[in-house]
């Protein structure tokens, strides 16, 4: 096992390049599933999770080729519809995979995903959606074990919370199915909207892009794809949140600065200077001439596009760390999103949580210190770094192997900006 090695207290500065969206990659990889033929697949971020997902898939039939960051799929020959628990339970992500195969073969068997260290994350909805276009589906033995023998029939599908993975998951079963599919209550991330180009790209009928409201006219026949992933907001986020913590001033390329609305309000709010482009978005700490900068204290609530994004709550957290004052943070997404907590808390933050609510008294940019610190889970991982930047003195971070399942390159990209990072055999 690897750690990684933080020593802290310098400000990033220069410019970092945002990779394509981990959360874009999978859903678009599992869409390949659909049609015989070879798919395409550009801005293809090569991280744990993808390489997990395109195991899946070699696992299930395709024939998948990495050419820098493009990937082509051959999915000609489906050899099973099985998703192994092996495969499911380092990623649940695969849980994608139900509603393409579906689609294609009529049958899919795909393990329950099991928790991970932020909730229960049920299927449950999935589960609805399938059952609504027709599909029989058998719970047992930790496993979903789905069937249809005709073709599936269109209908309306309500989520209760606007699930990501629901969405997509139905939006993939529901394109050749026979009449029409309406999507209540859609989840409306833009990773939705990058499946949903990539769909009709490939012939499906979808109206209502990037709205609650998804309607899917069934097509009798698709082709393969041709598709670029987007940029990775909650990357090109994490990186935005670490210069400030830094007291930095540096730019993000090669992201969509329309796919951060709450998160450029929010740090605008602390006192940064945040200045967008068409694809970077740049920014910086104004020492006033009166006194040195400090954050200004801003609370948060986790929502569901295009409100503030879960993904970038411990991160934010990391910051208001550092605030001058006290900021309330609550997650309303994940039942137990807080597992960062106790580990900003080894760094010298003073942290406090209820339940969904977490309260954090400030101490000011100077005011944490390195220490030994465990990653738990991704993005709580990517808030220790963000932490371990902005202390003095050395920050250890042990299994970082949850970094590497969300950010390409991190290491490098860290140094970059001039940070003093490096990874070490535990
Ligand atoms: C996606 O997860 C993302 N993963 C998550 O990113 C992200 O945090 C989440 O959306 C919310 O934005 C991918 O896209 C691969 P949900 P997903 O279904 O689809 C409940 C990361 O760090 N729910 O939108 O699994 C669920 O428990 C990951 O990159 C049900 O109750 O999330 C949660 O409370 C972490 N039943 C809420 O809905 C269901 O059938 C939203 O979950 C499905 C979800």
């Amino acid at each position: 096992m690897e750690k990684l090695i933080v020593e802290g207290g310098k400000p990033l500065a220069g410019t970092v390049r945002i990779s394509g969206a981990k959360n874009a990659a999978l859903p678009l990889m599992a869409a390949t599933l659909l049609t015989s033929g070879k798919h395409i697949l550009r801005n293809v971020p090569d991280l744990r999770d993808t390489r997990t997902f395109i195991k899946l898939l070699e696992d299930l039939g395709v024939q998948c080729e990495r050419k820098g960051d493009t990937v082509t799929f051959d999915s000609t020959h489906i050899r099973h519809s099985e998703a192994s628990y092996t495969l499911v339970k380092t990623m649940r992500a695969s849980v994608l995979v139900l509603g393409p195969l579906l689609a294609r073969t009529g049958k899919a068997k795909v393990s329950l995903p099991g928790g991970c260290a932020i909730g229960a994350r049920p299927i449950n909805f999935h589960i609805m959606g399938l059952e609504r276009l027709g599909v029989t589906c058998l719970l047992e033995g930790g496993y979903v074990d789905a069937e249809i023998n005709t073709p599936m029939q269109g209908n309306v599908i309500y989520f209760d919370i606007p699930s990501v993975t629901g969405t997509e998951n139905m939006l993939m079963a529901s394109v050749l199915a026979q009449g029409t599919t309406v999507l209540k209550n859609a989840a409306r991330e833009p990773e939705i909207g990058n499946l949903v180009d990539m769909l009709i790209g490939m012939g499906a009928n979808i109206e209502g892009r990037d709205s609650d409201k998804l309607t899917i006219h069934g097509v009798d026949k698709l082709v393969p794809a041709d598709c670029a992933i987007i940029p990775d907001r909650i990357e090109a986020g994490t990186y935005l949140i670490a210069i400030a913590a830094t007291r930095g001033h540096g730019t993000v390329t090669h992201c969509n600065p329309a796919h951060l609305p709450s998160l450029l309000e929010k740090l605008r709010q602390t006192g940064l200077v945040v200045t967008e482009d068409v694809s970077t978005i740049t920014v910086e700490t104004p020492d006033t001439i009166k006194s040195p900068f400090s954050l200004d204290s801003v609370d948060i609530k986790t929502m569901p596009y295009p409100g503030y994004p879960t993904d970038l709550q411990a991160q934010f957290m990391a910051l208001m760390a550092l605030s001058s004052d006290t900021s309330v943070i609550n997650e309303t997404i994940f039942e137990n999103r807080f597992m960062h907590v106790a580990e900003l808390q080894r760094l010298g933050a003073d942290i406090r949580t209820d339940g969904h609510t977490a309260v954090i008294n400030g101490k000011g940019l100077k005011g944490l210190s390195g220490a030994p610190v465990m990653a738990t889970d991704l993005r709580a991982s990517s808030s220790l770094v963000i932490a371990g930047l902005a202390a003095s003195g050395r920050t250890e971070i042990s299994r970082i192997y949850h970094l590497e399942r969300g950010y390409e390159n991190l290491v490098e990209k860290l140094t970059g900006l001039g940070a003093r990072v490096w990874k070490e055999r535990e």
